[in-house]
């Protein structure tokens, strides 16, 4: 059969399931059946799930696992993590674990503005488009007036609109950069429905104008949308304890150990290399957060990234320090999140996990998502700055491995109490299982 294909979006599901079937693998049959064992038996929630986008042909799973004893501003909860990387949750786990009993986790919302641009082309007198913005100012926010009502009685709506001349980036490039406040929702349909209605508002405002009437001069929109570089939506997420109550950590004494951590987040502040992994530990946490509450990760990871490199270096979302025999450690992160809207009110686990965590409004969820990312990267710290990584990690992997190799109910038995106390490696597992091959 050919690879390609003209309508196939048009094909009823079986139809999909069947040419992708017969085209791209060996055991069409097989395939065909691998993609069925994974449908949901419950046809409404099967067809809830295939509606959330296009061509879908089956689910694809990933596990949801929880991290008890999280103590965060004196609350306690316990945090859904929907992430494949094994190690991930036993290291939150720990964290919590061991910050509890040091007064746990304090956190604050320092802001929560999003943003959005209508990005236009223009080739007249500046000072004129500058007038002529200032003067409708207020119009144009106005002109939106039926799409913000919900959001402004909720206390949200476009909080400021500013013209910038981007000139020295391209020519007759100009900008509107406005502000929101969202509330509880993450806001992207809110925001860009805003910016396109102002879009034609300014359109139609700028035709009755002479100063826009020759061809040359008429103000060209290019695109409107939202940004998710959103350095003013920042939650702060922060751990603290007299050096002491850290304890020793083989092979350091607490001293030791406080300073190790010191010094690999100041290599990670300094070093892009080591920054990109110190800040992936910490979105380990957070990604895990954001798709358990079904929102967008990509839009997180994006921003999130963009704000590491603020300064025009890349650096350590995170910092620690020593102050008066006490060691503090903190995470500063952009974080739009929304708790309504979206998928949190169609996905039934999305659901699940909201409640699990009390229902949170926007705010309490960024909170407790930096929490995720700052507990994931102080459990990443204390294992490379005292055993390594490996040990805890291949433990977890150890699983993976005997998966992979089809080891049965027993060998896996066997195994898991052999490397208790042994060094795993894939080819150690392999030699293990050739040896107690049938036994
Ligand atoms: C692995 O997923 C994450 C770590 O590499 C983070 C770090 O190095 O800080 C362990």
């Amino acid at each position: 059969m050919p690879k390609r294909i003209e309508g196939f979006s048009k094909l009823t599901q079986e139809e999909k399931i069947d040419w992708i079937s017969q085209t791209h693998f060996k055991n069409p049959t097989l395939a065909a059946a691998l993609l069925h064992s994974y449908w949901n038996l419950d046809a409404m929630l099967q067809q809830r799930h295939e509606e959330f986008t296009e061509n879908t042909v089956s689910n694809f799973y990933l596990p949801l696992g929880v991290a008890p004893n999280f103590l965060i501003n004196e609350q306690w909860y316990t945090l859904p993590m929907v992430i494949e990387e094994s190690s991930v949750v036993a290291a939150a786990c720990k964290a919590a674990k061991f910050w509890m009993h040091r007064g746990g986790f304090q956190t604050r919302v320092v802001a929560t503005e999003k943003v959005g641009q209508i990005h236009f082309l223009y080739q007249g007198d500046e000072k004129k488009l500058k007038d002529f913005i200032q003067l409708h100012q207020t119009q144009l926010i106005d002109s939106t007036r039926h799409l913000t009502k919900n959001m402004r009685a909720r206390g949200g709506g476009i909080t400021a609109l500013e013209l910038n001349d981007q000139r020295s980036l391209m020519p007759h490039y100009f900008q509107l950069h406005l502000t929101f406040e969202t509330g509880d929702a993450m806001g992207a349909n809110f925001i860009n429905s805003c910016l396109e209605e102002i879009a034609v508002h300014l359109k139609n405002l700028a035709s009755q104008y002479a100063v826009f009437s020759t061809l040359e001069k008429q103000l060209e929109i290019v695109m409107c949308i939202l940004s998710n570089y959103v350095p003013n939506c920042l939650v702060t997420a922060k751990v603290s304890c007299p050096i002491e109550a850290l304890g020793a950590q083989k092979p350091w004494n607490a001293h030791e150990f406080a300073e190790k951590l010191v010094q690999a987040v100041t290599i990670a502040q300094e070093e892009p290399f080591r920054a990109v992994t110190h800040n992936k530990g910490i979105m380990n946490g957070v990604d895990a957060l954001v798709i358990a509450t079904g929102n967008d990760f990509r839009a997180i990871e994006a921003g999130v990234h963009a704000y590491a490199a603020r300064s025009g270096k890349y650096k350590s979302l995170s910092s620690a320090w020593i102050e008066e025999e006490q060691f503090s450690m903190e995470l500063q992160i952009p974080l739009a999140l929304g708790t309504v809207g979206g998928l949190t009110g169609l996905h039934p686990m999305v659901g699940w996990c909201h409640e699990l965590l009390g229902n949170p409004d926007a705010k309490t969820l960024m909170q407790i998502t930096a929490v995720a990312g700052l507990a994931q990267n102080f459990a990443a710290l204390q294992s490379l700055v005292t055993s390594g990584i490996q040990k805890g990690h291949m433990k977890m992997h150890l699983v993976n491995i005997l998966n992979q190799a089809q080891a049965t109910k027993m060998q896996k038995e066997k195994a898991l109490s052999h490397f208790k106390n042994r060094p795993v490696s894939v080819q150690a597992v392999t030699a293990f299982l050739d040896e107690h091959k049938n036994k």
